[in-house]
Order: C-alpha cells, then sequence, then structure tokens
C-alpha cells in the first residue's frame, strides 16, 4: 500500500511545494515560527487488523504524502541555507516492506515530493525541541487532537529542561487550521482536475446502479454495483458510507444501504460517491425501483428539481453562500402548498410557509456543504467578523471562484393523517456537485441524468438487455 503506483495521478510536486511556500510566506508576516502537521493515525480494527488507512487531509494538502507515520514541519524562522519545508517519514525497511508494501524512506521521499530535508519517523521527538528552541511561535492543530497535544506537551517540555542552558520554548501556540482552511476553500487546478475525474466516476456507478435496479433487489446490492464501479475506474473508496435506501427508508437521512428489498412502486434514494486521489465527491439521485414514476412520485420529484435548478441558477462568485438554499427553499415551500402537503388554510402564503420554518417538516437540512478531501470540507460558512444579523449569526460567506460546494434539495415525506396520503413515505433527494465561476457553477457530477424522463429513459434501456 502506499506506493507510488497506488496514486491514479503523478505526483504534483510544485503543487503541493507551492502550498508550502504559502503557508510559510504566511507565517513569516506574523513573526515566523514553526508550523507542525502529522498525518492521520493507524487505527485498530480488531485484533490486529486495523481499518484502511486514510492520511489527514490538511498534511495531504501540503505534501501529496499518503504513507502512515509521517509529519511535516515548516521553520518559517529558517536562515538562509537551512531547511524549510521537512518531512518526517517511515525509513526503509527490507522486512516490513516484504510484508506490507513500498514505503519510500526519507530520501526518496524528499526527492519526490521535493522537501529540503527529511528524517526518520522515529527522529521526531529528538529534532523538535531543538526545532522549536528560540522560536517566536509554535503553529499546529490546536486542540484537534490529544495524541498531538500530548507530543507538544512533550516538545514544549524537553525546550523547558534545557532552560538553564539559555534556550526558550515558543511564547506562543498558534492554530494552524484557519489559515489552511482560508486556502483549502479556494480549490486550484489540480484540484478542481480531480474533482472532475472523482464526479465522472460516481456519475458513471449511480447510472450502473439504476440500469441494474430491478424490483426485488435488496439495497446491500445496489450497493456493490456502485462499489463495483468506483474501484473499476480506479477510486480508492467511498467518500463517506453508502446510502441506499428503498421506499419510506429514503425518509431516514442517514439511512445506511440495508437489508431491504426494493419494491414495485419504491422509490431508491441513493446518496453515493466515491474519494479519488483524497478528493470527495457527493452525488444523490432517486429514481423508481420498477423504471416508472407513479404520479404522486413524479409531482414531487419535479418540485425537488426545480428546486434544485433554482439553487444552481443562485450559486455564482458574489452571492452569499445561503443565496441557493433561500431559492431551493422558496420553491419547495410553494410545491408543499401546491400539493396540500401544506394546508394552504393553515399554513397561509409561501412568506408565512417560509417565516414560521413550515417547511422544515419535510426539507429539515440545508441545501449544500463546502466540498473538498472532506465530503463536508473544511472553512467557514460565516465571515470572520463584520456585522451580526437579527440572531447574532455572523453573516454568511459571500461565494468566490473556486470554491466547490454540493447543491442538495430533498423533500421527505413521513406518513401523518395530517399529509394527503398520496404522498406518504416518498424521500427524495437529488444532489450535484458545483464548482462556483466568475458568472455561475460548473457542475462536476451531470454524467448522470437528473431529469425524470432521462432517468425513465435509462432504466428502459437496461431493462430490454
Ligand atoms: N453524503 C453526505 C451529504 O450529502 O452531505
Ligand atoms: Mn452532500
Ligand atoms: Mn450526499
Amino acid at each position: 500500500m502506499n506506493s507510488l503506483t497506488e496514486l491514479a495521478s503523478p505526483i504534483a510536486v510544485d503543487v503541493y511545494r507551492g502550498r508550502r511556500e504559502r503557508v510559510l510566506a504566511a507565517m513569516r508576516a506574523q513573526g515566523g515560527g514553526i508550523a507542525v502537521v502529522a498525518t492521520a493515525p493507524e487505527v485498530l480494527r480488531n485484533r490486529d487488523a486495523d481499518y484502511p488507512f486514510r492520511h489527514d487531509s490538511y498534511f495531504y494538502y501540503l505534501t501529496g504524502f499518503t504513507e502512515p507515520e509521517a509529519t511535516l514541519v515548516l521553520n518559517a524562522s529558517a536562515q538562509d541555507g537551512e531547511p524549510a519545508s521537512i518531512l518526517f517519514c517511515r525509513e526503509k525497511n527490507a522486512e516490513r516492506e516484504t510484508w506490507e508494501g513500498f514505503r519510500f524512506g526519507p530520501e526518496a521521499a524528499r526527492d519526490a515530493f521535493g522537501f529540503d530535508a527529511a528524517f526518520a519517523i522515529d527522529s521526531l521527538d529528538e529534532e523538535l525541541p531543538r526545532l522549536i528552541a528560540d522560536r517566536p511561535a509554535l503553529y499546529y492543530a490546536l486542540g484537534a487532537s490529544a495524541e498531538v497535544d500530548a507530543q507538544v506537551r512533550g516538545w514544549l517540555a524537553a525546550v523547558r529542561a534545557q532552560g538553564r542552558s539559555g534556550v526558550r520554548a515558543p511564547e506562543e501556540a498558534r492554530n494552524l487550521l484557519p489559515l489552511l482552511d482560508e486556502m483549502r476553500l479556494v480549490k486550484d487546478a489540480h484540484e478542481i482536475a480531480i474533482m472532475r475525474r472523482a464526479g465522472s466516476i460516481s456519475a458513471e456507478a449511480h447510472r450502473r446502479a439504476m440500469r441494474a435496479c430491478r424490483p426485488g433487489m435488496h439495497e446491500y446490492e445496489i450497493e456493490a454495483e456502485l462499489l463495483y464501479t468506483f474501484r473499476r475506474r480506479g477510486a480508492q473508496a467511498p467518500a463517506y458510507g453508502s446510502i441506499v435506501a428503498a421506499g419510506a427508508n429514503a425518509c431516514v437521512l442517514h439511512y445506511p444501504a440495508g437489508n431491504a428489498i426494493a419494491r414495485d412502486g419504491d422509490l431508491i434514494l441513493i446518496d453515493a460517491a466515491c474519494e479519488l486521489d483524497g478528493y470527495a465527491s457527493d452525488i444523490t439521485r432517486t429514481f423508481p425501483a420498477s423504471g416508472l414514476f407513479t404520479p404522486p412520485q413524479r409531482e414531487l420529484y419535479d418540485i425537488v428539481l426545480a428546486a434544485q435548478s433554482a439553487a444552481i441558477e443562485a450559486t455564482r462568485a458574489g452571492v452569499s453562500f445561503d443565496a441557493p438554499h433561500q431559492a431551493a427553499v422558496k420553491v419547495l415551500s410553494q410545491g408543499l402548498l401546491d400539493t396540500g402537503i401544506l394546508d394552504k388554510a393553515k399554513f397561509g402564503t409561501i412568506d408565512d410557509v417560509i417565516g414560521e420554518r413550515a417547511f422544515a417538516r419535510f426539507y429539515m437540512h440545508r441545501t449544500g456543504h463546502w466540498l473538498g478531501m472532506d465530503v463536508h470540507d473544511a472553512g467557514d460558512y460565516r465571515n470572520a467578523d463584520g456585522p451580526r444579523d437579527a440572531q447574532g449569526a455572523r453573516e454568511w460567506r459571500t461565494l468566490a471562484a473556486g470554491n466547490a460546494l454540493t447543491i442538495e434539495p430533498g423533500l421527505y415525506v413521513r406518513a401523518a393523517e395530517d399529509v394527503p396520503e398520496r404522498y406518504w413515505n416518498i424521500g427524495i433527494r437529488i444532489e450535484d456537485d458545483a464548482i462556483v465561476t466568475p458568472n455561475g457553477c460548473e457542475l462536476l457530477t451531470r454524467e448522470v441524468p437528473v431529469d425524470a424522463d432521462e432517468i425513465e429513459a435509462l432504466m428502459r434501456e437496461s431493462n430490454q438487455d
């Protein structure tokens, strides 16, 4: 595992080096210091079997390095000739490599990933006290991991123990993550290229699942069709737990792929997508098990699709992050009144429905989230400072070109006496991934149909196979 050959793309050395340079420049502007970014720990699953290793996203963003047991150190106080960008990683080990596969070792990693220097991870606790001594500040993921917090305490204690020889521990600990979060919010060309490929693979997986679906199949059998395509096209893993929900299960927002059988007349909601080279995609499609929507299913489907179109229309640089959500809520609320799911006599006008949040009983999540290395990606949704709204919350961030987000309205109608019976147990979500552009957005996941007629046409083709 973790060899060069595991990467679907060549190592983009200049991209990672460029990001490290930006971090170093920002630290220098604040007076210098040392930053420490560790990758994720390996996690035991049971007895002697680990969960599949997944690197830490921040570490990967700055290194491209996917082996476990690795730490990046950035020295913004380095003098001329001193290394500023240092990797600590596992040493070469012929015996371990026989069991576990290739590992770079410090020397090859330094050259392949463009670090100034690299050392064995075993020397981290010896080197770090020396590196942080007499530096003004230590930057790291403050409070994010008990393990890293303990390591930092150990390094600081080691420096303080030498106090009599005149060295001083950094006076300030600073959180490195806000700086990295701001960088991660705007995707560069390298990231967008990977996200386009991830979106394409996930879209193919949804097409395959739609084509394979027949009444009588279990949810897990449909899930298998998705997983097949992810791996066949080189994605490393699902980006999150796949949701495959038949019938009323679609009204459970985080329902996993389970054992239920998709019956004639059921809708299937699939929220599943792959992670490719460290980047998530995130797609939801909802389609009829039989290949044909029933009239009430189609009514609600078209409302959700119209809500998504309105949200897509509202997604562009310069508008509030909240604008797509408000656009979707307006269409969904009108649809809830038009269908009688919300009784006009009781709930009044669309403004009342929105103002009193009556829609939230049937649409209880937001219309999107940042997307990137993490499916719910890093980055603030609201401005760090500036005015606050009536509830005291800071204002929503303004969308900028290069932001990546999902657009995912839905309607979830459970059986209830005050709701027309024809809509009972219908759960629908439609989700695509978008990159914000100056005048609109680019959808990354439209290689799978979203229009109800096109979905039926795709399923008709496969029923003839
Ligand atoms: N699949 C997780 C989400 O849609 O937020
Ligand atoms: Mn999502
Ligand atoms: Mn999703």
